[in-house]
């Protein structure tokens, strides 16, 4: 009789019968090795491209329930943090698996603080940009360029080493974020006030002129703070991967985000909500929409803004930027296209294609909408992203590099191509027609 808690395969091809432990709701492929045809074999793999049914490591930082719309980071559910953190505490709490006491607080606040101004050489690298340069792809290169900055961070086994990068890289994005919105407009860049609160300081270093100190309305900054918590971490997506798959390899934290930043930046993934407001503006007003949702319906496109891999049911993240979108509009005034995307959810949540697909507005549909009242430009609210993900990246990193099991990042492949070939010299070579598709 079999053990309960295991997987009972019999392979039909050699008529053996195998058991399989199975520990939180998985298999390990290893053991799938010991199911071969004879010594020769390899052994059995999993098929899975772009890994939409593979657990990839431990992890105990976020939690995700993709279909009931839960989203807890250390075990507390991201409404309460929204309600009642700032984003450096939760930033505090995706690093060191607890929230911080008000002296590690004020210590934590006061240490990021320290770290938000830019070596200068920095600043000349990012003078070099050109003045249309895309504000994520200057962040990018400027993370990277700061491994050159803190040649130190290799030292990545070296706990107390790595939290110093830890702090700098926390504290330096916003100033990164604020150089290259600036840079973009062709202002001179304004230096951190260490007076101001995270998103205050971020607030100064964007929209700063010549008044001899910058004041921000607390609504917006508040907003920006609670749309960083929303944005601090979420578990195993598409950059958080680059960030581990990078960091395997022993690559140093600035060149390692600098890469989950890349990956951030596609459309598909951070770059949906520059997406999201480029569509709306196609669509243009509220009566086109019955029309462009026919269009997507033929297969014309995706809605962007709308489905996600793993929330099936409603992002919980997408519920708090509506409600903050409200206290946003009162500061700034109503965004317009902000009836343009409520129709397009109404007639999407009613609609057959869409309910059947389980697709739902996403953290991305709104967000772009708040951002642009609060006068961002579509092309900075990737950057906007990259700021608090920084976080959650380095928290997953963290646990990379210290979690036993994990050794550097190498899937296997189920080879399609060409078995031995005979090479054929240049002269004798003849054209072959290449289909593409
Ligand atoms: C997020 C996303 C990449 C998830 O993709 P996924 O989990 O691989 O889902 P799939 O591509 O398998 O989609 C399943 C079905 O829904 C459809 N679908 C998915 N997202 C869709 C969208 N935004 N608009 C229209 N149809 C969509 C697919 O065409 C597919 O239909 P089919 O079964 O008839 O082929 C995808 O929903 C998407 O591209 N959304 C738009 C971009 C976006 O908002 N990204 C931000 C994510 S936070």
């Amino acid at each position: 009789m079999a053990s309960s808690n295991t997987l009972t395969v019999i392979d039909n091809r050699t008529a053996t019968r195998y058991e399989l432990p199975i520990e939180n709701g998985t298999i390990r492929a290893m053991d799938l090795r010991k199911i071969r045809t004879d010594s020769d074999d390899l052994g059995l793999m999993i098929y899975d491209p772009a890994y939409v049914n593979t657990a990839s490591c431990r992890s105990s930082i976020t939690f995700i329930d993709g279909e009931r719309g839960i989203l807890r980071y250390r075990g507390y559910p991201i409404e309460t943090l929204a309600q009642h953190c700032t984003f450096l505490e939760v930033a505090y709490l995706l690093l060191f698996g607890d929230l911080p006491t008000p002296d590690d607080l004020k210590n934590w606040v006061s240490e990021i603080t320290y770290h938000t101004m830019l070596h200068e050489t920095t600043k000349k690298f990012m003078e070099g940009f050109r003045h249309d340069a895309h504000p994520m792809a200057m962040l990018v290169s400027t993370v990277a360029a700061l491994s050159t900055v803190y040649p130190k961070a290799r030292e990545i086994h070296d706990p107390a080493n790595r939290l110093q990068q830890i702090k700098r890289l926390i504290g330096k994005m916003p100033s990164i974020a604020a150089m290259s919105y600036r840079h973009s407009l062709g202002f001179p860049y304004v230096y951190p006030d260490n007076d101001l609160s995270y998103p205050e300081n971020f607030m100064n270093m964007l929209w700063k002129m010549v008044e001899p100190k910058y004041v921000a309305n607390p609504v917006i900054a508040r907003a920006l703070d609670i749309l960083f918590i929303l944005h601090a971490d979420h578990e195993q997506n598409c950059s958080a991967n680059a960030m581990r798959s990078v960091g395997s390899a022993r690559t140093d934290p600035y060149l390692t985000t600098a890469a989950a930043a890349a990956a951030l930046a596609g459309p598909l993934h951070g770059g949906a909500n520059e997406a999201v407001i480029e569509m709306l503006d196609e669509i243009g007003s509220k009566e086109n929409v019955p029309t462009y949702v026919k269009k997507i319906k033929e297969g014309h496109g995706k809605l962007m803004g709308f489905g996600h891999r793993v929330y099936k049911n409603y992002d919980p993240r997408a519920n708090i930027i509506k409600r903050t979108a409200e206290n946003v509009f009162a500061a700034t005034g109503r965004n317009p296209k902000l009836d343009i995307a409520l129709e397009l959810e109404r007639i999407v949540l009613e609609d057959e294609y869409f309910i059947t697909r389980k697709l739902y507005p996403n953290v991305d549909f709104y967000s772009g909408i708040i951002y642009q009242a609060m006068g961002f430009k579509p092309e900075m609210f990737t950057v906007l992203f990259a700021i608090p993900r920084t976080a959650g990246w380095l928290a997953q990193w963290q646990e990379m590099l210290t979690d036993p099991e994990q050794k550097i990042s190498r899937p296997r492949q189920v080879y399609t191509g060409h078995e031995l070939r005979q090479f054929v010299p240049v002269e004798k070579r003849v054209p072959v027609l290449h289909t593409t598709g």
